[in-house]
């Protein structure tokens, strides 16, 4: 790419309606190619290099490798996502550069996904669902595939009240359940409206039902769901994450299915992604997305639109929308 103008490096194809926003920025665009795969880590830091905008996705390390290779030119990194923690701020802010998110476009696409989960996980549908699959005869049967009572006031307990985690609560009020919340807003008056019960973690872990994550992940939060908290649940509890996958040891959590410490759980997210640890595969009472979460088409345009409107908005010499503070 010739570097008479710095250019915008988008490292994925975004949805047509991003695209159509990106052309219409003052600044050429340079997108990977492949919209199946990530960019390798070369192809990633020679397709940054004098870049002034970067558009990451969760899927890349912005670090001081990357930022060198961009160079000094670099005004704002993008991410299209409301997680921020594939980017190093602290380097960010060493060098001024810009770092923006995309929060709230995607609240209600990620709750409906973990409250899929969560029923999903409770009434054990895709277990059921594969069992269907066999052919093997069947009949219906007072016993067959019992599960979890959602809406007869058990117990979900969030860890982590914020914005998604609200939007989980104003579903789980809907179903009559009880809400146990850990979180900044667990106290506030909007939560108290939908009945939720400020709870410190191992009050959650010890009396809920299901749990669903909904913390960030950062140093404090990573494995914040360990081999001590998983035996801290009911034996009969189920665990929902569709936050990130290090907040979950998954090697501590793989045992506890096994040997059915906790009854079940449903993931959207893993500790190393795109891996996934081998037992999860092979359990029946685990339901496995591909970090799904916000795939909502009108949620991935509005997740495009604003991580390009922050761009426009930089490289106009105005305020970020929706700025990650370091
Ligand atoms: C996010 O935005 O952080 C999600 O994990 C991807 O939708």
């Amino acid at each position: 790419m010739s570097n008479t103008r710095a250019h915008v490096y988008v490292t994925r194809r975004l949805t047509p309606a991003a695209m159509t926003r990106l052309s219409e920025l003052d600044a050429p665009v340079v997108v990977h190619p492949d919209p199946e795969r990530p960019p390798t880590r070369r192809e990633l830091l020679e397709s940054v290099r004098g870049a002034v905008a970067l558009v990451p996705l969760l899927t890349e390390r912005v670090d001081a490798e990357l930022l060198d290779a961009a160079g000094e030119q670099l005004r704002v990194v993008a991410n299209v996502a409301v997680g921020y923690d594939n980017v190093d701020l602290a380097e960010t802010a060493r060098r001024g550069i810009a770092v923006t998110n995309t929060p709230g476009v995607l609240d209600e696409a990620t709750a409906d996904l973990a409250f899929g989960l969560l029923l999903a996980a409770a009434r054990r549908i895709v277990e059921a669902d594969r069992f269907l699959r066999t052919g093997r005869p069947w009949a219906w049967a007072p016993t067959m595939f019992t599960g979890l009572d959602v809406s007869a006031g058990a117990t979900l307990g969030i860890v982590g009240l914020g914005r998604i985690g609200m939007a989980v609560a104003r579903r789980a009020h809907a179903f009559r359940m009880r809400i146990l919340a850990t979180g900044r807003r667990a106290s506030s008056p909007e939560a108290a409206d939908l009945g939720v019960v400020a709870a410190t973690l191992d009050e959650v872990l010890e009396r809920s039902d299901v749990i669903s994550l909904h913390c960030p992940l950062t140093p404090q939060t990573h494995h914040l769901v360990g081999p001590a908290e998983l035996a801290r649940m009911k034996s009969t509890a189920l665990l929902v994450n569709t936050a990130r996958g290090p907040v979950v040891d998954e090697a501590a959590l793989v045992d506890a299915l096994r040997s059915g410490s906790i009854a079940g759980a449903a993931l959207d997210v893993f500790e190393d992604e795109p891996q996934l640890h081998p037992g999860l595969r092979e359990l029946d009472n685990v339901v496995i997305v591909p970090h799904i979460g916000s795939a909502g088409a009108a949620t991935r345009d509005a997740m495009g639109l604003l991580a390009v409107d922050n761009v426009a908005a930089v490289l106009a010499g105005r305020p970020p929308l929706t700025p990650v503070e370091p």
